[in-house]
């Protein structure tokens, strides 16, 4: 078989390192992918978002199966485009992906069909969004209702920051159209967890539960960026939360989708927090999590071409129940300093080297080739994921080899994992 796989960050090269294990595939092109994927994968340069460009790409080809990373392209409805041309292709349509594309019609579809998540207001004019807040009990949070590369949700504590902020998304647009609606809802206290699941739009497999840390510093503080590590499995979700998860979240969320007659098929991604009174949706996402997948698909065994496959020609039925590998992945992002403001490019990369004999794993994201050279070349350059019996030895083993890592202003978080031991206690579901 041949793929192609769409994207260019380290879940793109999980993704491509994961299917090259499939004894059916034969080949892998990446657009346009980075250069730590190139050592595995062809690269070519067609952008995420060319859609035209990726179908023509995939019928002069004869790729057999298109895989789709990032939001983007999902939103502007590739799957719609392949599958008019009759191009086999895994990911949800356009009309199913607008679950990521619109915070405003999640929260509504949400409310509408009874998914648990935080109460909400929808604003389409700056004025009333600011009448509002000025009663309104802080914390809140404020989000673009469109995409906004994970940066567009904002927790305020006062009443100026809210009104500032909404004025940034609404008025100067700096997220620009995704900003003309905004969501303002509830702030939840408790635990975040990721759960992500491969549906068909009918039948559904749930991965493992991984937590990601999105604020840039330890402890979880600074602005939030597009994820600084991730670990999996998740211990404080226990048996009954899984349930509660499975069946009132995910579960419920695909049927009520295909009741809307957007019918849902490739990985359905839930951000959650555990609140007190039982999980709570704060997003949902058409695709995998990025760094998330560096943490879940290490821990995978069965064959993820397979469950492509069956998605794209939907009947996941077919395929068995999940299987793990026991132990604990964690990953540790390593950024360019400044990110995710301002940061430079261009780093010369020292120390890079094949760890997967003991089980670690380099995922490039932002990363380069000039000549032999390693350079650096966006905000997040390097995820190292590590496999181990339990998490604490799994991240000491990523931290230890990130020692021999260095580029000028590599900045990582030290303490991925610290919520890891931490007890949740739901009283009322
Ligand atoms: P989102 O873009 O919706 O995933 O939100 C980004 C981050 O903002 C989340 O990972 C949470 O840390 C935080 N957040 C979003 N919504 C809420 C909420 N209702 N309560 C508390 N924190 C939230
Ligand atoms: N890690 C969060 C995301 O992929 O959106």
């Amino acid at each position: 078989m041949k793929i192609l796989v769409v994207g260019s960050g380290g879940r793109e090269h999980t993704l491509v390192w994961k299917l090259k294990q499939s004894p059916m595939v034969k080949k892998i092109y990446v657009t346009p992918g980075n250069a730590g994927i190139s050592l595995i994968a062809n690269s070519v340069s067609i952008k995420a978002d060319d859609i035209k460009g990726l179908a023509n790409f995939a019928e002069r080809h004869d790729i057999d199966l298109t895989v789709v990373g990032p939001e983007l392209p999902l939103t502007l409805g590739i799957v719609d485009e392949f599958q008019k041309r009759g191009l086999r292709i895994f990911g949800p349509s356009q009309m199913a992906a607008e679950i990521e594309g619109s915070k405003a019609f999640a929260k509504e579809f949400m409310r509408k069909h009874h998914i648990p998540t935080a109460p909400f207001q929808i604003f389409t004019e700056a004025s009333e969004a600011i009448s509002f807040i000025k009663s309104a009990t802080m914390p809140i949070v404020i989000k673009a209702s469109g995409l906004a590369a994970g940066k567009g949700s904002v927790v305020v504590r006062d009443h100026q920051e809210a009104v500032d902020t909404i004025e940034k998304i609404m008025v100067k647009k700096i997220f620009g159209e995704s900003g003309s609606k905004a969501v303002v809802e509830t702030f939840l206290e408790g635990q975040e967890v990721s759960v992500m699941a491969f549906t068909d739009g009918k039948n559904t497999k749930v991965m493992l539960p991984s937590q990601d840390h999105k604020p840039i510093g330890d402890g979880d503080t600074g602005p939030n960026t597009g994820g600084m590590g991730a670990y999996c499995p998740v211990g404080f979700v226990d048996e009954s939360t899984t349930a509660f998860i499975n069946e009132h979240i995910v579960e419920r969320t695909i049927s009520a989708l295909a009741e809307e007659g957007r019918s849902y098929k490739g990985v359905l991604y839930a951000g959650l927090i555990l609140t007190k009174t039982g999980p709570k949706v704060i997003e949902f996402n058409c695709r995998f999590g990025d760094p998330e997948t560096q943490a879940v698909l290490p821990l995978l065994k069965s064959d993820l071409a397979d469950i492509f496959i069956a998605i794209a020609d939907g009947d996941l039925s077919i395929i068995d129940d999940l299987e793990w590998y026991p132990g604990a992945a964690g990953c540790v992002v390593l950024a360019s300093k400044g990110y995710p403001g301002k940061y430079e490019t261009g780093k010369r990369i020292f120390g890079l080297r094949n760890y997967s004999d003991r089980k670690c794993y380099l995922f490039h994201a932002g990363t380069r080739k000039e000549g032999r050279n390693w350079l650096t070349a966006g905000g997040r350059v390097i995820g190292v994921s590590a496999v181990d019996k339990d998490l604490s030895t799994a991240l000491a083993k990523a931290y230890e080899i990130i020692e021999g890592i260095k580029f000028d202003g590599m900045y990582f978080r030290s303490d991925i994992g610290f919520r890891a031991n931490t007890r949740v206690k739901i009283t009322e579901i």
